[in-house]
């Protein structure tokens, strides 16, 4: 992501290299099972692998100093589940005064490849944009200790340019080579380079489409297992705007990788919303994950009110959405889908606060006041429905005090879902309001069953349906903490079944 914020901030501003910056997670829009930075302006997630012990590492486009974008560095933070974050040192400073480090991606070089690394398996090297006054270009630095400090290479840039939109290379093994997918953003094109040793970088194919949108950022050329199947299949994602609901949104397209070129499903060669409502944009894809896996997270806001939302007072602004495992179904009749459903929560359940509770053609209600991280997570098992049934789901979490709420609504007739933030009042911001009620349609692959379920953080929300066949994130600012939990259902037929669970969740940060 890069924002016309830039020039006015540009400067390595003073940030000690060994120092962990410290956070205060007890402010009432801080989520408590989301990372955020520990203080000041987090973007884009960079760099994220995880390595031969098990840890995660997250890096993430950081401000060091102000709480808007600008004076980009990589903050970093480990983890042994993907929600309790340790936060590191910065691990990459921009090398001078007039440059930042921009978007980028890790790799581990378990065979040395780039010559960096006598006697050891475990080398990370990170590929990022230099943004410099003239031009972006291609640059990498090396770690020696598991990727906590970084040297930046002799011989940067690894590819040069003369254009100010060249940025954000993800690199990923393929057979024998390193590739590379990195947008030109106003030209339109995801360019795909080749590499046998991550230095030396040679232009292998142009990509474009057409239903894209307007600015290319953020590729991911991504591997993803097809649910069901022993298939995979290659999926490009790119993050543009503006999105259906205005604004920036990442979208996909599905199709077939050679090593040199990609290739969009000639049967189904559509460009699609990676998560619906309106907050996911930059989101990568981990590197290093076994047995074919794809593991995901994005920034979660949009570029409308990145630098505006209302956090600022407790110190931070932005985070990540939660970790999510991604796969791939063929929905008959639809075509590809992209299916994202968190990553396994059980490290954060905490009390169970309804199990399998009933609730057809009624209500049910949870004050979740006394879970001390003011978030929790549902799900809600719909079955034996008839396809054209008028059925009616609804969920409510609101506020004793000020009467605010966020709402969701599955509508069974026409599969439509809607999320509203519009009963909320502690963001006072034109695009944030305007939408702020989002109404997704999109056909599931339902048979008179579906699944919804909900994790709500303080502050955002993310919902889940038929685990993850949709995913959509939304931010919220009330002005006092959401507490009531509600569920409702309306015209359920009699041999219909609505189960719900519902669960506090711990805190990570305290
Ligand atoms: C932490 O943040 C909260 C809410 O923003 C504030 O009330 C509190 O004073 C802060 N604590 C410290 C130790 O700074
Ligand atoms: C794993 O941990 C051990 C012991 O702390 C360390 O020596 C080794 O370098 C680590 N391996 C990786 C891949 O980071
Ligand atoms: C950037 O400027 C600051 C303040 O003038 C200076 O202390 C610092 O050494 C400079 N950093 C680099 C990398 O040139
Ligand atoms: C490293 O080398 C081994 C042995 O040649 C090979 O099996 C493996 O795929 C290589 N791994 C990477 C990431 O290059
Ligand atoms: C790694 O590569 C460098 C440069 O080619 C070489 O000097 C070193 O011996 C290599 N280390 C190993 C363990 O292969
Ligand atoms: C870079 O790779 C190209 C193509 O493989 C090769 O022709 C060239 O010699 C390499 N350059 C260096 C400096 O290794
Ligand atoms: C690939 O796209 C870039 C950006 O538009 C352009 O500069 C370059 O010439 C293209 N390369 C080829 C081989 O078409
Ligand atoms: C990869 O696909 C491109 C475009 O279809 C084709 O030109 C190229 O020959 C293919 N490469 C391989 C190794 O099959
Ligand atoms: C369910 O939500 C929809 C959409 O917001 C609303 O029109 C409807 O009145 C709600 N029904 C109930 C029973 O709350
Ligand atoms: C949002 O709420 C405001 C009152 O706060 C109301 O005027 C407006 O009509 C609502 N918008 C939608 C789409 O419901
Ligand atoms: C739920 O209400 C509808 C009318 O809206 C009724 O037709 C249906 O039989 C009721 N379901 C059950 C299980 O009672
Ligand atoms: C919903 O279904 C899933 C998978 O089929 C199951 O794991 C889960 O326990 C069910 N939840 C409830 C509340 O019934």
């Amino acid at each position: 992501m890069k924002t016309l914020y830039f020039a006015a901030i540009a400067g390595v501003l003073g940030v000690s290299n060994a120092q962990v910056i410290q956070g205060n997670y007890t402010g009432p829009l801080r989520p408590q099972v989301h990372f955020s930075p520990p203080q000041f302006f987090m973007n884009d997630p960079n760099g994220c692998f995880l390595d031969a012990n098990g840890t995660w590492h997250l890096y993430y486009q950081y401000n060091p100093t102000d709480i808007v974008i600008g004076n980009q560095h990589w903050g970093h933070a480990t983890s042994k589940d993907l929600y309790h974050w340790e936060n590191q040192p910065i691990a990459i400073f921009p090398p001078d005064n007039s440059s930042q480090v921009f978007t980028g991606s890790a790799v581990i070089d378990v065979n040395n490849t780039s010559g960096f690394f006598p006697d050891q398996d475990n080398g990370i090297v990170a590929i990022y944009t230099l943004n410099t006054p003239t031009k972006e270009i291609q640059a990498i630095s090396f770690s020696r200790d598991g990727g906590f400090t970084f040297t930046a290479f002799e011989g940067n840039p690894v590819i040069d340019s003369t254009t100010t939109n060249f940025r954000d290379p993800k690199v990923i093994r393929f057979q024998d080579n390193w590739v590379m997918a990195v947008a030109f953003s106003t030209d339109l094109v995801i360019a795909i380079y080749t590499s046998p040793d991550l230095k030396n970088w040679t232009h292998a194919s142009n990509f474009t489409h057409p239903d894209v949108g307007a600015l290319f950022e953020c590729p991911n050329l991504v591997e993803l297992p097809v649910d069901g199947s022993d298939e995979t299949k290659f999926a490009l994602t790119i993050s543009t705007n503006p999105g259906p609901n205005d604004g920036t949104v990442m979208k996909y397209i599905v199709g077939d990788f050679n090593g040199t070129h990609f290739t969009p499903d000639p049967t189904d060669d559509v460009v699609r919303v990676v998560d619906a409502i309106k907050d996911s944009y930059a989101g990568q894809y981990f590197y290093g994950v076994p047995d074919g896996e794809a593991v995901f997270i994005a920034w979660a806001t949009n570029g409308d009110y990145a630098s505006d939302l209302p956090t600022a007072s407790e110190g931070w602004r932005s985070s990540q959405t939660l970790p999510r495992r991604n796969s791939l179904v063929n929905i008959p009749g639809q075509g590809w889908d992209l299916v994202s459903f968190p990553f396994d929560l059980s490290p954060v359940l905490g009390n169970q606060l309804a199990d399998t509770a009933s609730v057809v053609n009624d209500s049910l209600s949870v004050d979740y006041s006394n879970v001390e991280s003011n978030a929790i997570y549902f799900e809600a098992n719909i079955t034996g429905l008839s396809s054209a049934s008028s059925s009616l789901f609804n969920f409510t979490f609101s506020s004793k005090t000020s009467g605010e709420s966020v709402s969701g609504s599955y509508q069974f007739a026409d599969n439509t879902f809607v999320l509203d933030r519009n009963n909320t009042r502690g963001f006072d911001n034109k695009a944030f309001e305007n939408p702020s009620r989002f109404n997704v349609s999109k056909p599931l692959d339902t048979d008179g069953a579906l699944s919804i379920s909900a994790l709500i953080d303080r502050s955002i929300i993310e919902v889940f349906l038929n685990r993850g066949e949709l995913s959509g994130t939304m931010l919220f600012y009330p002005t006092e903490p959401l507490s009531i939990f509600s569920i409702s259902t309306e015209a359920i037929p009699q041999d219909a079944e609505v189960l719900v669970s519902v669960w506090g969740l711990e805190s990570v940060w305290v």
